[in-house]
């Protein structure tokens, strides 16, 4: 349940959990009346993820997602969150041609969608450049590094990353830049729990996983592998909490057969008129249809 002791969770409130040895909850939301009911639980960080791409608008991966999908979407997130500080996810190509153009993208998760930072994936030169820039611009800025969906065409395929040294290396390196660069909180997304534990332990600030194990100093994961949205594979990482596909599966299937059963609605779910006004529609008819025969 929420902490009494905040109002609106704030980057400082975040930062300052990781010296006070405090988990940083956190949860993707792509809508209003579930970002209403994460938020009401006392989450601290909606992630608007790019991730709405496959769990929302049904695309193979995260790289079709455009920037007016992802501003339509944070909008009704932050209009629900009253309390958690809301994040959303720069898409694939929105923040790859000019400083100028990304820092514009960045600027209409603030200015239009009314979101409280952006999160970029990768740490690259030229994206520590531009992430410093965006700080510049006054956009706080959540990094992102381990397995990093957008470059699934580099992967080839979604891995544990960081099994071996050379890479786990890169991403302690790739860590450390975002936190020079002045990135608020890192994402550590399917690292092995060894190297999670390392990189939070050199980085001031909070590191957030999702399959990184419970060394972090935030856990997030996407809310519909959370719920059981989907029947369909889910990496080890993730903790299903509910079934919901069975939930929603049950209820439309009674609802179809009671329908096609004439069960549904019943009196119950029906309204009445006075019978002194069915008459009055009665008797019209009868005289009308009178009227009519002649
Ligand atoms: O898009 C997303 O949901 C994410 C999380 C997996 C961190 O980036």
């Amino acid at each position: 349940m929420p902490d009494e002791k905040i109002q609106k969770v704030t980057i400082p409130y975040l930062q300052a959990k990781k010296e006070k040895k405090e988990k940083i909850v956190a949860l993707t939301a792509y809508d209003f009346p579930v970002a209403k009911i994460v938020d009401a639980c006392g989450i601290d960080l909606i992630l608007v993820g790019d991730s709405l791409g496959m769990v929302v608008l049904g695309y193979e991966n995260t790289l079709p997602v455009s920037m007016e999908e992802m501003i339509h979407h944070t909008k009704p997130v932050v209009r629900a969150a009253k309390r958690a500080l809301v994040v959303g996810d720069m898409p694939y190509f929105s923040f790859h041609l000019s400083d100028e153009e990304s820092i514009y993208n960045a600027s209409l998760f603030l200015k239009e969608a009314g979101a409280h930072a952006v999160k970029i994936e990768g740490a690259s030169r030229r994206r520590l450049k531009l992430i410093e820039a965006l700080i510049e611009a006054e956009i706080p800025v959540m990094g992102h590094v381990g397995l990093t969906p957008q470059s699934i065409r580099h992967f080839g395929q979604f891995r544990v990353k960081g099994k071996e040294a050379d890479e786990a290396e890169k991403i302690i390196q790739d860590a450390l830049n975002l936190e020079k660069a002045g990135v608020f909180s890192v994402i550590l997304e399917c690292i092995p729990l060894e190297l999670a534990r390392l990189v939070t332990e050199k980085l001031k600030i909070p590191t957030i996983g999702i399959g990184a194990g419970p060394y972090c100093d935030g856990q997030i994961l996407v809310f519909h592998d959370l719920v059981g949205f989907s029947n369909g594979y889910l990496p080890k990482f993730v903790g299903k909490y509910a079934d919901i596909h069975e939930l929603i599966s049950g209820a439309v299937g009674k609802y179809t057969d009671d329908v096609r059963k004439g069960k549904f609605p019943d009196d119950n779910h029906s309204y009445h008129l006075q019978p002194e006004q069915l008459q009055k529609i009665t008797q019209k008819e009868t005289a009308t249809s009178g009227k009519k025969k002649k």
